[in-house]
């Protein structure tokens, strides 16, 4: 385990798993319609890749960065797009794939976005949700994991940058942004 956490939540195991059952359950669900994955960068970015890899149905992907939190660790609220889709997604079945859902409020700001572009449908899968500190009645289609108010990195969640690369998803040590 990497020294600056306090333990390991979800290993690569577990992960794994949970991600092929999501697969399924999205191939499934959208058998004959026209998928559009769109990873949230960056944090989607591991989920995102894993996940396309358990669907087997047509799909195409693109990407989107937003920012909504800066180097603190609580949502300001205040999303900023970093980068905009390749592609117009005019009559597209739209799946957003995010790490993790907590206020609700990166979220709800990206869905009325893609909502004024003539989309076909639109669901959400994030890896994590933090029930807790729902702010917005965003409602997430597909949860990976709920996990507890604690500050997670790994598997594509930073703090400050750090940390995605872990291939699990763990607690990181107060005094680290404290
Ligand atoms: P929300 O707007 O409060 O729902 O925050 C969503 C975004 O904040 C996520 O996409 C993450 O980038 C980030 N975030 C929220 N909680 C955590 C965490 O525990 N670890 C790392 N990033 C987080
Ligand atoms: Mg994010």
């Amino acid at each position: 385990m990497h020294n600056d956490l306090k333990k390991i939540l979800i290993d690569k195991d577990k992960l794994q798993n949970r991600i092929m059952e999501l697969g399924k359950e999205i191939s499934k669900d959208y058998k004959g319609k026209d998928l559009l994955v769109i990873c949230v960068l960056k944090g989607g970015v591991l989920f995102m890749s894993d996940l396309v890899q358990n669907i087997d149905i047509p799909l195409e992907m693109d990407f989107m960065a937003v920012s909504s939190y800066g180097n603190s660790t609580h949502s300001s609220g205040v999303v900023r797009i970093i980068k905009d889709l390749d592609a117009s997604i005019e009559n597209k079945d739209l799946l957003i794939v995010e790490d993790i859902v907590d206020s609700g409020l990166t979220l709800s700001y990206l869905m009325d976005l893609l909502k004024s572009r003539g989309i076909k449908s639109i669901k959400v899968c994030s890896l994590l949700e933090k029930p807790e500190n729902k702010v917005s009645n965003v409602n997430v289609d597909y949860i990976g994991f709920q996990v507890p108010d604690e500050f997670v990195v790994g598997y594509g969640l930073d703090y400050a940058q750090k940390y995605r690369n872990l291939p699990y998803i763990g607690v990181l040590k107060e005094d680290i942004y404290k």
